[in-house]
Protein backbone atom coordinates (compact mmCIF):
# COMPACT_ATOMS: atom_id res chain seq x y z
CA UNK A 1 0.00 0.00 0.00
CA UNK A 2 1.59 3.89 -1.10
CA UNK A 3 1.70 6.58 1.07
CA UNK A 4 0.69 9.75 -1.07
CA UNK A 5 0.92 13.48 -0.91
CA UNK A 6 -0.80 15.72 -2.96
CA UNK A 7 0.35 19.37 -3.10
CA UNK A 8 -2.10 21.94 -3.18
CA UNK A 9 -5.64 23.29 -1.92
CA UNK A 10 -7.55 23.78 -5.09
CA UNK A 11 -10.77 21.71 -6.42
CA UNK A 12 -8.01 19.66 -9.02
CA UNK A 13 -6.37 18.67 -5.71
CA UNK A 14 -9.94 17.32 -4.08
CA UNK A 15 -10.42 15.34 -7.38
CA UNK A 16 -7.23 14.26 -7.07
CA UNK A 17 -7.70 13.15 -3.39
CA UNK A 18 -11.34 11.74 -3.67
CA UNK A 19 -10.15 9.67 -6.66
CA UNK A 20 -6.75 8.10 -5.09
CA UNK A 21 -9.07 7.51 -2.11
CA UNK A 22 -10.40 4.52 -4.70
CA UNK A 23 -7.42 2.98 -5.18
CA UNK A 24 -6.48 -0.33 -3.73
CA UNK A 25 -2.55 0.92 -4.00
CA UNK A 26 -3.35 3.35 -1.98
CA UNK A 27 -3.28 3.15 2.16
CA UNK A 28 -2.91 6.93 3.14
CA UNK A 29 -3.49 10.12 1.50
CA UNK A 30 -1.90 13.33 3.02
CA UNK A 31 -2.84 17.17 1.53
CA UNK A 32 -0.48 20.20 1.84
CA UNK A 33 -2.61 22.01 2.63
CA UNK A 34 -5.84 20.71 1.17
CA UNK A 35 -9.22 22.28 2.24
CA UNK A 36 -12.53 20.94 3.74
CA UNK A 37 -13.30 18.84 1.03
CA UNK A 38 -9.99 17.11 1.34
CA UNK A 39 -9.98 16.57 4.71
CA UNK A 40 -13.25 14.39 4.85
CA UNK A 41 -12.25 12.04 1.95
CA UNK A 42 -11.17 8.14 3.22
CA UNK A 43 -7.81 7.93 3.89
CA UNK A 44 -6.96 11.63 3.31
CA UNK A 45 -5.40 13.90 6.18
CA UNK A 46 -4.88 17.56 5.25
CA UNK A 47 -1.34 18.30 6.70
CA UNK A 48 -0.36 22.37 7.32
CA UNK A 49 2.27 22.78 4.72
CA UNK A 50 2.56 25.29 2.32
CA UNK A 51 1.84 24.23 -1.63
CA UNK A 52 5.31 26.64 -1.88
CA UNK A 53 7.09 25.10 0.88
CA UNK A 54 9.27 22.75 -1.44
CA UNK A 55 12.08 22.19 1.66
CA UNK A 56 9.07 21.40 4.57
CA UNK A 57 7.41 19.22 1.54
CA UNK A 58 10.58 17.26 1.22
CA UNK A 59 11.21 16.79 5.20
CA UNK A 60 7.23 15.48 5.74
CA UNK A 61 7.78 13.11 2.58
CA UNK A 62 11.27 11.41 3.85
CA UNK A 63 9.44 11.46 7.29
CA UNK A 64 6.32 9.95 6.45
CA UNK A 65 7.66 7.36 4.24
CA UNK A 66 6.18 8.76 1.18
CA UNK A 67 6.24 6.39 -2.03
CA UNK A 68 4.85 9.12 -4.53
CA UNK A 69 3.75 13.14 -4.54
CA UNK A 70 1.26 14.07 -7.11
CA UNK A 71 1.60 18.18 -7.77
CA UNK A 72 -1.28 20.29 -8.89
CA UNK A 73 -0.12 23.50 -9.51
CA UNK A 74 2.62 25.10 -11.23
CA UNK A 75 4.57 26.87 -8.95
CA UNK A 76 6.21 24.03 -6.83
CA UNK A 77 7.11 22.23 -10.25
CA UNK A 78 8.74 25.61 -12.05
CA UNK A 79 10.62 25.78 -8.79
CA UNK A 80 11.90 22.35 -8.72
CA UNK A 81 9.87 20.27 -5.88
CA UNK A 82 10.66 17.14 -8.51
CA UNK A 83 14.12 17.89 -8.82
CA UNK A 84 14.37 17.97 -5.10
CA UNK A 85 12.58 14.86 -4.23
CA UNK A 86 14.28 13.51 -6.88
CA UNK A 87 17.31 13.95 -5.13
CA UNK A 88 16.22 11.98 -1.64
CA UNK A 89 14.53 8.81 -4.19
CA UNK A 90 11.48 10.52 -3.66
CA UNK A 91 8.81 9.34 -7.25
CA UNK A 92 6.99 12.87 -7.82
CA UNK A 93 4.63 13.05 -10.74
CA UNK A 94 5.00 16.00 -12.47
CA UNK A 95 8.12 17.57 -14.78
CA UNK A 96 11.16 18.76 -13.22
CA UNK A 97 12.01 22.48 -13.58
CA UNK A 98 13.34 22.58 -16.61
CA UNK A 99 10.50 20.83 -18.61
CA UNK A 100 7.84 23.11 -16.62
CA UNK A 101 9.75 25.42 -18.10
CA UNK A 102 7.15 24.89 -20.52
CA UNK A 103 4.67 26.64 -18.59
CA UNK A 104 7.02 28.89 -16.21
CA UNK A 105 8.13 30.90 -19.02
CA UNK A 106 5.74 31.98 -22.09
CA UNK A 107 9.04 32.61 -24.37
CA UNK A 108 10.61 29.69 -23.35
CA UNK A 109 7.97 27.91 -24.73
CA UNK A 110 6.88 29.67 -28.07
CA UNK A 111 10.78 29.60 -29.58
CA UNK A 112 10.39 25.33 -28.18
CA UNK A 113 7.56 25.56 -30.94
CA UNK A 114 8.80 27.73 -33.38
CA UNK A 115 11.71 24.94 -33.27
CA UNK A 116 9.70 22.46 -33.31
CA UNK A 117 7.08 23.22 -35.84
CA UNK A 118 4.04 23.20 -33.77
CA UNK A 119 1.24 25.51 -34.82
CA UNK A 120 0.72 28.70 -32.72
CA UNK A 121 0.27 32.79 -32.75
CA UNK A 122 2.77 34.76 -34.31
CA UNK A 123 4.93 36.59 -31.86
CA UNK A 124 7.68 38.59 -30.75
CA UNK A 125 9.29 38.99 -27.29
CA UNK A 126 10.58 42.15 -25.71
CA UNK A 127 11.90 43.67 -22.01
CA UNK A 128 12.70 47.36 -23.61
CA UNK A 129 8.96 48.95 -23.71
CA UNK A 130 9.95 51.70 -25.86
CA UNK A 131 10.85 48.54 -28.70
CA UNK A 132 7.24 46.91 -27.78
CA UNK A 133 5.49 50.11 -28.34
CA UNK A 134 7.04 50.60 -31.56
CA UNK A 135 5.92 46.72 -32.46
CA UNK A 136 2.42 47.38 -31.61
CA UNK A 137 2.45 50.61 -33.73
CA UNK A 138 3.86 48.65 -36.77
CA UNK A 139 1.13 46.18 -36.30
CA UNK A 140 -2.34 46.04 -36.65
CA UNK A 141 -5.10 45.20 -34.04
CA UNK A 142 -6.06 43.10 -32.09
CA UNK A 143 -2.82 41.91 -30.27
CA UNK A 144 -2.26 39.60 -27.00
CA UNK A 145 0.54 40.49 -24.74
CA UNK A 146 1.42 38.41 -21.81
CA UNK A 147 3.51 38.48 -18.99
CA UNK A 148 6.62 35.94 -20.04
CA UNK A 149 6.63 34.39 -16.55
CA UNK A 150 4.05 33.09 -13.94
CA UNK A 151 1.24 35.29 -13.00
CA UNK A 152 -1.42 33.04 -11.96
CA UNK A 153 -3.59 33.77 -14.74
CA UNK A 154 -3.80 37.04 -14.70
CA UNK A 155 -0.47 38.02 -17.30
CA UNK A 156 -2.75 38.04 -20.30
CA UNK A 157 -4.11 40.91 -21.91
CA UNK A 158 -6.02 40.93 -25.22
CA UNK A 159 -5.03 44.37 -27.01
CA UNK A 160 -7.82 46.32 -29.33
CA UNK A 161 -6.60 49.57 -28.88
CA UNK A 162 -3.21 51.21 -29.27
CA UNK A 163 -3.75 53.45 -25.63
CA UNK A 164 -4.35 50.25 -23.12
CA UNK A 165 -1.45 48.55 -25.28
CA UNK A 166 0.68 51.24 -24.23
CA UNK A 167 -0.47 51.08 -20.66
CA UNK A 168 -0.14 47.63 -20.59
CA UNK A 169 3.34 47.36 -21.61
CA UNK A 170 4.26 50.21 -19.34
CA UNK A 171 2.80 48.41 -16.58
CA UNK A 172 3.95 44.92 -17.09
CA UNK A 173 7.71 46.14 -18.75
CA UNK A 174 8.48 49.35 -16.64
CA UNK A 175 6.01 48.96 -13.49
CA UNK A 176 6.78 45.04 -13.03
CA UNK A 177 3.14 44.54 -12.38
CA UNK A 178 4.04 41.19 -11.90
CA UNK A 179 7.69 41.51 -10.75
CA UNK A 180 10.03 39.43 -12.32
CA UNK A 181 7.57 37.51 -14.54
CA UNK A 182 6.57 40.65 -16.49
CA UNK A 183 10.20 41.56 -17.23
CA UNK A 184 9.48 40.00 -20.66
CA UNK A 185 6.94 40.37 -22.42
CA UNK A 186 5.49 38.50 -25.41
CA UNK A 187 3.22 40.34 -28.46
CA UNK A 188 1.18 37.47 -29.68
CA UNK A 189 -0.95 37.44 -32.83
CA UNK A 190 -5.24 36.78 -31.92
CA UNK A 191 -6.38 34.10 -32.83
CA UNK A 192 -9.95 33.31 -33.44
CA UNK A 193 -11.94 29.63 -32.81
CA UNK A 194 -13.00 27.22 -30.06
CA UNK A 195 -10.61 26.41 -27.18
CA UNK A 196 -10.01 23.38 -26.34
CA UNK A 197 -7.99 21.72 -22.95
CA UNK A 198 -6.34 18.64 -24.43
CA UNK A 199 -4.45 16.94 -21.58
CA UNK A 200 -1.92 13.78 -21.88
CA UNK A 201 0.00 11.66 -19.25
CA UNK A 202 3.63 12.02 -20.46
CA UNK A 203 6.32 9.81 -19.81
CA UNK A 204 9.71 10.84 -22.20
CA UNK A 205 8.76 9.58 -25.69
CA UNK A 206 5.21 7.56 -24.45
CA UNK A 207 1.88 9.65 -23.85
CA UNK A 208 -1.94 8.59 -23.01
CA UNK A 209 -3.98 10.98 -24.14
CA UNK A 210 -7.03 12.24 -21.46
CA UNK A 211 -10.21 12.78 -22.02
CA UNK A 212 -11.24 16.31 -23.75
CA UNK A 213 -12.40 19.66 -21.86
CA UNK A 214 -13.38 22.78 -22.25
CA UNK A 215 -13.21 25.47 -19.68
CA UNK A 216 -15.07 29.11 -19.64
CA UNK A 217 -11.91 31.32 -18.06
CA UNK A 218 -13.96 34.89 -17.60
CA UNK A 219 -15.92 36.19 -14.48
CA UNK A 220 -19.16 37.07 -16.69
CA UNK A 221 -21.58 35.10 -18.48
CA UNK A 222 -20.96 35.39 -22.03
CA UNK A 223 -17.65 35.01 -21.88
CA UNK A 224 -16.40 38.64 -21.50
CA UNK A 225 -15.12 40.29 -18.45
CA UNK A 226 -12.08 39.64 -16.40
CA UNK A 227 -9.82 36.56 -16.85
CA UNK A 228 -10.17 34.01 -13.66
CA UNK A 229 -8.94 30.59 -13.11
CA UNK A 230 -12.07 29.66 -14.88
CA UNK A 231 -15.51 29.27 -13.80
CA UNK A 232 -17.24 25.66 -15.33
CA UNK A 233 -15.86 22.80 -17.24
CA UNK A 234 -17.54 19.96 -19.28
CA UNK A 235 -16.16 16.35 -20.40
CA UNK A 236 -16.03 15.67 -23.42
CA UNK A 237 -16.26 18.19 -26.03
CA UNK A 238 -18.56 17.36 -28.29
CA UNK A 239 -16.84 18.75 -31.75
CA UNK A 240 -13.57 16.96 -30.64
CA UNK A 241 -14.36 13.90 -33.54
CA UNK A 242 -12.13 11.14 -34.85
CA UNK A 243 -10.78 13.55 -36.98
CA UNK A 244 -9.58 16.76 -34.90
CA UNK A 245 -8.79 14.09 -32.34
CA UNK A 246 -5.52 12.60 -34.73
CA UNK A 247 -5.11 16.27 -36.13
CA UNK A 248 -4.33 17.27 -32.38
CA UNK A 249 -1.82 14.45 -31.66
CA UNK A 250 -0.13 14.81 -35.03
CA UNK A 251 0.27 18.15 -35.42
CA UNK A 252 1.15 19.29 -31.66
CA UNK A 253 0.91 16.33 -28.85
CA UNK A 254 3.79 14.39 -30.74
CA UNK A 255 6.15 17.04 -31.80
CA UNK A 256 6.19 18.35 -28.17
CA UNK A 257 6.50 14.90 -27.18
CA UNK A 258 9.45 14.27 -29.31
CA UNK A 259 11.05 17.90 -28.82
CA UNK A 260 11.17 17.89 -25.42
CA UNK A 261 13.16 14.38 -25.90
CA UNK A 262 15.21 15.96 -28.71
CA UNK A 263 16.01 18.81 -26.50
CA UNK A 264 16.99 16.52 -24.04
CA UNK A 265 14.18 18.06 -21.70
CA UNK A 266 12.81 14.94 -19.31
CA UNK A 267 9.40 15.46 -19.16
CA UNK A 268 6.87 12.76 -16.73
CA UNK A 269 3.61 14.59 -15.64
CA UNK A 270 0.44 16.00 -16.83
CA UNK A 271 0.90 17.54 -20.00
CA UNK A 272 -1.47 20.15 -21.03
CA UNK A 273 -2.15 21.93 -24.41
CA UNK A 274 -4.87 25.24 -24.34
CA UNK A 275 -5.50 25.02 -27.82
CA UNK A 276 -8.00 27.17 -30.19
CA UNK A 277 -9.12 25.54 -33.17
CA UNK A 278 -10.24 27.12 -36.08
CA UNK A 279 -13.25 26.56 -38.41
CA UNK A 280 -11.56 24.53 -40.95
CA UNK A 281 -10.16 22.19 -37.69
CA UNK A 282 -6.50 23.44 -37.34
CA UNK A 283 -5.45 23.76 -34.06
CA UNK A 284 -2.82 26.40 -32.67
CA UNK A 285 -1.22 26.11 -29.51
CA UNK A 286 -2.55 29.30 -27.07
CA UNK A 287 -0.15 27.69 -23.81
CA UNK A 288 1.10 24.76 -22.13
CA UNK A 289 0.51 24.12 -18.83
CA UNK A 290 2.69 21.30 -16.74
CA UNK A 291 -0.20 20.22 -14.95
CA UNK A 292 -3.61 19.49 -14.98
CA UNK A 293 -6.43 21.88 -15.18
CA UNK A 294 -8.29 23.43 -12.76
CA UNK A 295 -11.82 23.20 -13.28
CA UNK A 296 -10.97 20.78 -15.94
CA UNK A 297 -9.90 18.06 -13.39
CA UNK A 298 -12.88 17.85 -11.78
CA UNK A 299 -15.48 17.00 -14.77
CA UNK A 300 -12.76 14.66 -16.12
CA UNK A 301 -11.68 12.58 -12.85
CA UNK A 302 -15.61 12.33 -12.24
CA UNK A 303 -15.75 10.29 -15.85
CA UNK A 304 -12.48 8.03 -15.37
CA UNK A 305 -13.21 4.58 -14.50
CA UNK A 306 -9.93 3.43 -14.57
CA UNK A 307 -7.35 4.03 -11.49
CA UNK A 308 -5.48 6.89 -11.08
CA UNK A 309 -2.48 5.71 -8.81
CA UNK A 310 -2.61 2.90 -11.24
CA UNK A 311 -1.85 5.00 -14.35
CA UNK A 312 0.61 7.04 -12.25
CA UNK A 313 2.50 4.12 -11.67
CA UNK A 314 2.39 3.07 -15.23
CA UNK A 315 3.26 6.34 -16.24
CA UNK A 316 7.12 5.42 -13.90
CA UNK A 317 7.42 1.70 -15.65
CA UNK A 318 7.17 3.40 -19.01
CA UNK A 319 4.01 1.53 -19.92
CA UNK A 320 1.52 4.43 -20.15
CA UNK A 321 1.46 4.53 -24.07
CA UNK A 322 0.00 1.12 -23.98
CA UNK A 323 -2.46 1.83 -21.11
CA UNK A 324 -6.28 1.04 -21.69
CA UNK A 325 -7.77 3.56 -19.93
CA UNK A 326 -11.51 2.97 -19.16
CA UNK A 327 -14.34 6.27 -19.17
CA UNK A 328 -17.60 6.75 -18.27
CA UNK A 329 -19.32 7.56 -21.69
CA UNK A 330 -21.61 9.60 -20.02
CA UNK A 331 -20.52 13.52 -19.85
CA UNK A 332 -19.89 15.79 -16.96
CA UNK A 333 -20.24 19.27 -16.05
CA UNK A 334 -18.49 21.13 -13.58
CA UNK A 335 -20.02 24.61 -12.20
CA UNK A 336 -17.39 26.52 -10.14
CA UNK A 337 -19.37 28.77 -7.39
CA UNK A 338 -17.27 31.76 -5.79
CA UNK A 339 -17.04 34.46 -3.51
CA UNK A 340 -18.89 37.83 -4.67
CA UNK A 341 -15.90 40.11 -6.06
CA UNK A 342 -13.29 37.53 -7.36
CA UNK A 343 -11.25 37.72 -9.28
CA UNK A 344 -10.47 41.45 -7.57
CA UNK A 345 -11.04 41.20 -4.15
CA UNK A 346 -13.44 39.51 -2.01
CA UNK A 347 -14.43 38.37 1.30
CA UNK A 348 -14.25 35.25 3.18
CA UNK A 349 -15.49 32.85 6.38
CA UNK A 350 -18.88 32.84 5.20
CA UNK A 351 -20.55 29.97 6.56
CA UNK A 352 -21.47 27.62 3.74
CA UNK A 353 -24.89 25.50 3.80
CA UNK A 354 -26.68 22.72 2.07
CA UNK A 355 -23.48 20.55 1.54
CA UNK A 356 -24.91 17.38 3.80
CA UNK A 357 -27.69 17.40 1.30
CA UNK A 358 -26.16 16.21 -1.42
CA UNK A 359 -23.30 14.10 -0.35
CA UNK A 360 -25.63 10.87 -0.46
CA UNK A 361 -26.31 11.88 -4.22
CA UNK A 362 -25.59 9.37 -7.14
CA UNK A 363 -23.84 10.87 -10.14
CA UNK A 364 -22.88 14.67 -8.08
CA UNK A 365 -19.82 15.41 -6.45
CA UNK A 366 -19.14 18.92 -4.96
CA UNK A 367 -15.24 19.57 -5.25
CA UNK A 368 -14.10 22.15 -2.80
CA UNK A 369 -12.00 24.58 -3.81
CA UNK A 370 -11.20 27.55 -1.08
CA UNK A 371 -13.26 26.57 1.66
CA UNK A 372 -11.66 25.47 5.95
CA UNK A 373 -13.66 23.35 8.52
CA UNK A 374 -14.20 25.34 11.31
CA UNK A 375 -15.31 22.36 13.79
CA UNK A 376 -18.77 21.12 12.24
CA UNK A 377 -18.97 24.29 9.89
CA UNK A 378 -17.69 24.44 6.80
CA UNK A 379 -16.36 28.45 5.55
CA UNK A 380 -15.46 29.79 2.24
CA UNK A 381 -11.90 30.29 2.07
CA UNK A 382 -10.86 31.52 -1.54
CA UNK A 383 -12.00 32.77 -4.48
CA UNK A 384 -12.93 30.02 -6.28
CA UNK A 385 -14.70 27.84 -3.29
CA UNK A 386 -17.00 25.17 -4.78
CA UNK A 387 -16.81 23.54 -8.42
CA UNK A 388 -20.20 21.06 -8.59
CA UNK A 389 -20.10 18.25 -10.68
CA UNK A 390 -21.99 16.10 -12.37
CA UNK A 391 -22.69 12.83 -14.20
CA UNK A 392 -25.28 12.88 -17.19
CA UNK A 393 -26.35 11.09 -20.32
CA UNK A 394 -25.20 14.18 -22.57
CA UNK A 395 -24.09 17.60 -21.44
CA UNK A 396 -27.36 19.24 -21.27
CA UNK A 397 -28.36 16.49 -18.99
CA UNK A 398 -25.08 16.96 -16.59
CA UNK A 399 -25.37 20.88 -16.88
CA UNK A 400 -29.27 20.24 -15.65
CA UNK A 401 -27.84 18.25 -12.42
CA UNK A 402 -24.95 20.36 -11.35
CA UNK A 403 -27.23 23.74 -11.72
CA UNK A 404 -30.32 21.89 -9.87
CA UNK A 405 -27.26 21.18 -6.73
CA UNK A 406 -25.63 24.71 -6.96
CA UNK A 407 -28.78 25.93 -6.65
CA UNK A 408 -29.35 23.84 -3.11
CA UNK A 409 -25.98 25.58 -1.83
CA UNK A 410 -25.84 28.99 -0.09
CA UNK A 411 -23.70 31.55 1.41
CA UNK A 412 -23.64 35.04 1.41
CA UNK A 413 -22.04 36.77 -1.11
CA UNK A 414 -21.90 33.51 -3.40
CA UNK A 415 -21.75 34.15 -7.27
CA UNK A 416 -21.62 31.75 -10.50
CA UNK A 417 -22.66 31.80 -13.98
CA UNK A 418 -25.70 30.61 -15.27
CA UNK A 419 -24.07 29.90 -18.51
CA UNK A 420 -21.49 27.23 -18.32
CA UNK A 421 -21.85 25.00 -21.37
CA UNK A 422 -23.69 27.04 -23.29
CA UNK A 423 -20.98 27.09 -26.13
CA UNK A 424 -21.98 23.19 -26.73
CA UNK A 425 -25.45 22.59 -25.41
CA UNK A 426 -28.58 22.92 -27.92
P1 LIG B 1 -3.07 31.77 -21.81
O1 LIG B 1 -2.78 31.88 -20.34
O2 LIG B 1 -1.89 32.00 -22.68
O3 LIG B 1 -3.82 30.50 -22.16
O4 LIG B 1 -4.14 32.89 -22.09
C1 LIG B 1 -5.33 33.02 -21.33
C2 LIG B 1 -6.52 33.16 -22.22
O5 LIG B 1 -6.36 34.30 -23.08
C3 LIG B 1 -6.72 32.00 -23.20
O6 LIG B 1 -7.43 30.95 -22.61
C4 LIG B 1 -7.49 32.68 -24.31
O7 LIG B 1 -8.85 32.80 -23.98
C5 LIG B 1 -6.88 34.05 -24.37
N1 LIG B 1 -5.77 34.08 -25.35
C6 LIG B 1 -4.47 33.82 -25.11
N2 LIG B 1 -3.74 33.94 -26.22
C7 LIG B 1 -4.59 34.26 -27.21
C8 LIG B 1 -4.44 34.51 -28.62
N3 LIG B 1 -3.26 34.47 -29.20
N4 LIG B 1 -5.55 34.80 -29.31
C9 LIG B 1 -6.76 34.87 -28.72
N5 LIG B 1 -6.96 34.67 -27.40
C10 LIG B 1 -5.90 34.35 -26.65
N1 LIG C 1 -8.50 26.08 -16.29
C1 LIG C 1 -7.29 26.51 -16.86
C2 LIG C 1 -6.09 26.18 -16.12
O1 LIG C 1 -6.08 25.38 -15.20
O2 LIG C 1 -5.04 26.74 -16.46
Amino acid sequence: MMNVLIVGSGGREHAFTWKASQSNLVGKIFIAPGNAGTSIEPKAENIDISSSDIDALVTFSKKENIDLVIVGPEDPLVNGITDELKKVGIKCFGPESMGAQLEGSKDFAKAFMKRHNIPTAGYESFTNADEAKKYIQENKLPKVIKADGLAAGKGVVIIEDYEIAFETIDEFISEKKYGDASRKIIIEDFLVGQELSYIVMVNGTEYLPLATSQDHKTIQEGDVGLNTGGMGAYSPVPFVNDELDTIIKEEVIEPTVRGLSEDGIPFRGFLYAGLMIDSSLNPKVLEYNCRFGDPETQPIMLRLKSDLIDMIHACFSGDIGNYEIEWDKRSAMGVVMSSEGYPESYETGKEISGLDGLISKNDIKVFHSGTSLDSEKVLTNGGRVLCVTALGDDLSQSNERAYTAVEKLDWDGKYYRKDIGFRVMK
